[in-house]
C-alpha cells in the first residue's frame, strides 16, 4: 500500500475513532510544499510542490489575501487546477501591498490544509528584465534606444504600464571593444535615447545593458551583447 492510500485510509478511519491519529497531521502531509511566489517584470506567479509521497495528477485550489485582511478570496483560474503555478499579477497589483496566497491540494475524498506562502511584497520581490537596446550609428557616434520592459499591467485605456512606472530603476550600459570594457553609463531608467560619443572611428563596439533596482540594490540579467561600427 501507497502512503498516500495510507494517509486516505488514516482519514477515512478518522471520521469514525477521531483518538486514532492527530488528524491536522495527516492533513499537513498532504499539502502542497514550497508555496512562494516568483516575480519577474510584476509577473507575480505562485509556485508549489507536490506533497510528498504523491506523483499523480492532483488538484490544487488557491486563495489570496492583501496583508491585515481576514477574509481568504478564491483565484478563480486556479480552482481545481492541475497546474503546480498559478499567475496571480492581477490580484496582486498593487506594488507596495503585502500579500499572502496558500493552496490546497484536492484528493477524490478530501481535502488537505492550506500551505501558506510567505508574505510578498512586488516591489520589493520582482526582478526588471534588461532594456532591449537598439543601436544606430552617426557621425557623431552610437545613438542607444532603450525600452525597459513592461509590466503585466494595462491602464484603463488599454496601454501597457511599463515597468520603470512602478518603481525607480537605473539602466547600466557597458561598452565593450574586443571584449575588454571601454566605457560604464548609468542613465535614469526615464532615459531612452542616448548618444555614446568620443569613439574610434571604424572601430566595432558592442553593447550591454541591465536595469538596476534603487531601492532594492540589486540588478536584474544583463542584455546580450549587441555591436556595431563606427564611421
Ligand atoms: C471558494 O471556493 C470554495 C470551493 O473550493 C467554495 O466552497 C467557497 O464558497 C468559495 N468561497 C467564496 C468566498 O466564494
Ligand atoms: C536604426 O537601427 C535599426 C536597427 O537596429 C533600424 O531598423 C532603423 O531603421 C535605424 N534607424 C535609423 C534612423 O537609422
Amino acid at each position: 500500500m501507497g502512503l498516500l492510500a495510507f494517509w486516505l485510509l488514516c482519514i477515512s478511519t478518522l471520521n469514525k475513532n477521531p483518538e486514532v491519529l492527530g488528524n491536522e497531521d495527516v492533513l499537513r502531509d498532504l499539502m502542497p510544499q514550497q508555496v512562494r511566489f516568483h516575480s519577474l517584470d510584476y509577473r507575480n506567479v505562485l509556485h508549489w510542490k507536490t506533497p510528498p509521497y504523491t506523483n499523480q495528477n492532483l488538484k490544487y485550489f488557491v486563495q489570496y489575501k492583501v496583508y491585515g485582511d481576514r477574509q481568504w478570496t478564491n483565484v478563480t483560474q486556479c480552482q481545481g487546477t492541475s497546474q503546480l503555478s498559478c499567475d496571480l499579477s492581477q490580484q496582486t497589483s498593487e506594488p507596495r501591498e503585502w500579500y499572502y496566497a496558500r493552496v490546497q491540494t484536492a484528493f477524490p475524498e478530501v481535502r488537505s490544509g492550506w500551505a501558506l506562502s510567505p508574505r510578498f511584497n512586488p516591489q520589493w520581490e520582482t526582478s526588471v528584465s534588461a532594456p532591449s537596446v537598439q543601436l544606430n550609428v552617426t557621425e557623431q557616434g552610437i545613438k542607444v534606444r532603450l525600452r525597459p520592459p513592461p509590466s503585466p499591467y494595462r491602464r484603463r485605456q488599454g496601454s501597457v504600464i511599463s515597468t520603470r512606472k512602478l518603481q525607480k530603476l537605473m539602466f547600466r550600459i557597458f561598452i565593450t571593444h574586443n571584449g575588454v570594457l571601454q566605457e560604464t553609463r548609468e542613465v535614469d531608467g526615464w532615459v531612452t535615447k542616448l548618444l555614446i560619443g568620443d569613439l574610434n572611428p571604424r572601430t566595432t563596439y558592442c553593447l550591454q545593458a541591465e536595469a538596476h533596482l534603487l531601492r532594492q540594490g540589486r540588478s536584474g540579467t544583463r542584455s546580450n551583447p549587441i555591436c556595431i561600427t563606427t564611421l
